[in-house]
């Protein structure tokens, strides 16, 4: 008989999931095995709730955004803070009751930190990982796939603002998700020509900020464009809620709104008007989830079903407790603890790389 190989999504959406889930059921198919997709991420093992997966099913989907069997933050481990009650338990019981052989976690930080959990626990040791985020601070991999289609939006995004942003003299903040490192903001704004880039890594100064935009209106470039990282910290008032998720992230967003009053009621205090009726405006947009809708990229779409692929050649060759990662232009596996319990942050190199086209 054939073994059974279930597959899940957890955590946020990242355009080249499908891809993922299209490369582990082509090779799982071809090389005799049976692979179901739990729906809803974990969420979808303590219910018991999996589909099996046929090549119908997958046909194509490498050029589609979302995934195709549900996400959701669930956890199955207690986690610190949070009071959840621990249902590894119920989780193992339904992986025994579906006949699993072997399980492929496609996800993050957190949905990883539960596959590295249950594979040590030792009662479900067959685990296997695919790193995921479009924030692209998941360690022990170079990229995570859904980054590049993130960027490649929010370049466009900066884009169309610089046009009216130029037309009308105005400053544009532009939030950026990414919540402890600022990849996408710095790549994003560097594509996109950002005149001031902040990220969460390096904590911004106003005066900086007021500086460069006074600079560029006394040099007749009347406008700037903002881009900044929704877990950026320079400002007591960052935006965002209380509110956590079953992980215990806090939820984000709204930077962009703040820093926009900010520096509204700067530059009518500030700044001297170049003809009596002229009005010194700053204006935000927040980019939010559009970054993570939509078709994904040809990098990521390949990026993804080479991650799918040799997940399940890690299921062939037994190696559990690893995650695919990629390396360079390899795909390697490392282990799952290497990947989980701290972020790979933007190096202060990339910063002051980006940095000495602040301003211009
Ligand atoms: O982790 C990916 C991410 O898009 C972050 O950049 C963002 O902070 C978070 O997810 C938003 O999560 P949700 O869609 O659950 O609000």
């Amino acid at each position: 008989m054939a073994q059974r190989i279930g597959i899940l999504t957890g955590g946020g959406d990242a355009p080249g999931l499908n891809a993922v889930i299209r490369g582990i059921v082509v090779n799982g198919i071809s090389s005799g095995y049976e692979v179901w997709g739990f729906i809803d991420g974990w969420a979808g093992v303590l219910n018991a709730n999996a589909k099996q997966l046929t090549l119908d099913d997958v046909e194509d989907i490498h050029r589609q955004g979302g995934t195709i069997i549900g996400t959701s933050r669930t956890p199955i481990f207690p986690k610190e803070g949070k009071g959840n009650p621990d249902r590894s338990d119920e989780a193992v019981a339904s992986l025994k009751k579906l006949g699993i052989h072997a399980l492929i976690v496609i996800g993050g930080d957190d949905t990883q930190g539960e596959a590295d959990r249950l594979f040590k626990d030792k009662r479900f040791p067959h685990v296997v990982g695919v790193p995921k985020t479009i924030d692209n601070d998941l360690r022990a991999t170079d990229y995570t796939f859904g980054f590049n289609t993130a960027v490649e939006i929010a370049a466009q995004a900066l884009d169309r603002l610089h046009t009216t942003a130029k037309s009308h003299h105005r400053v544009l903040v532009v939030e950026i998700m990414g919540r402890h490192a600022g990849w996408m903001a710095l790549e994003a704004g560097m594509a996109g020509g950002a005149h001031i880039i902040l990220t969460p890594e390096v904590k911004f100064d106003m005066n900086e900020v007021y500086g460069v935009i006074k600079e560029r209106y006394d040099n007749g470039k009347g406008y700037t464009i903002i881009a900044v990282a929704e877990g950026a910290e320079g400002i007591e008032e960052s935006g965002g809620s209380e509110e956590t998720d079953a992980f215990g992230n806090v939820k984000l967003g709204g930077v962009c709104e703040t820093l926009e009053k900010l520096i509204q009621d700067w530059l009518v205090e500030n700044m001297e008007k170049p003809y009596p009726e002229f009005k010194f405006e700053a204006r935000s947009v927040r980019l939010g989830h559009l970054q993570r809708g939509g078709a994904p990229t040809a990098y990521d779409r390949i990026l993804g079903t080479r991650l799918g692929v040799q997940a399940m050649e890690l299921v062939k060759s037994e190696t559990w407790g690893h995650m695919v990662s990629l390396q360079g232009t390899e795909i390697k596996a490392v282990k799952l603890e290497e990947a989980v319990g701290g972020y790979k942050l933007v190096p202060d190199s990339r910063y002051e790389e980006a940095k000495i086209f602040q301003g211009l």
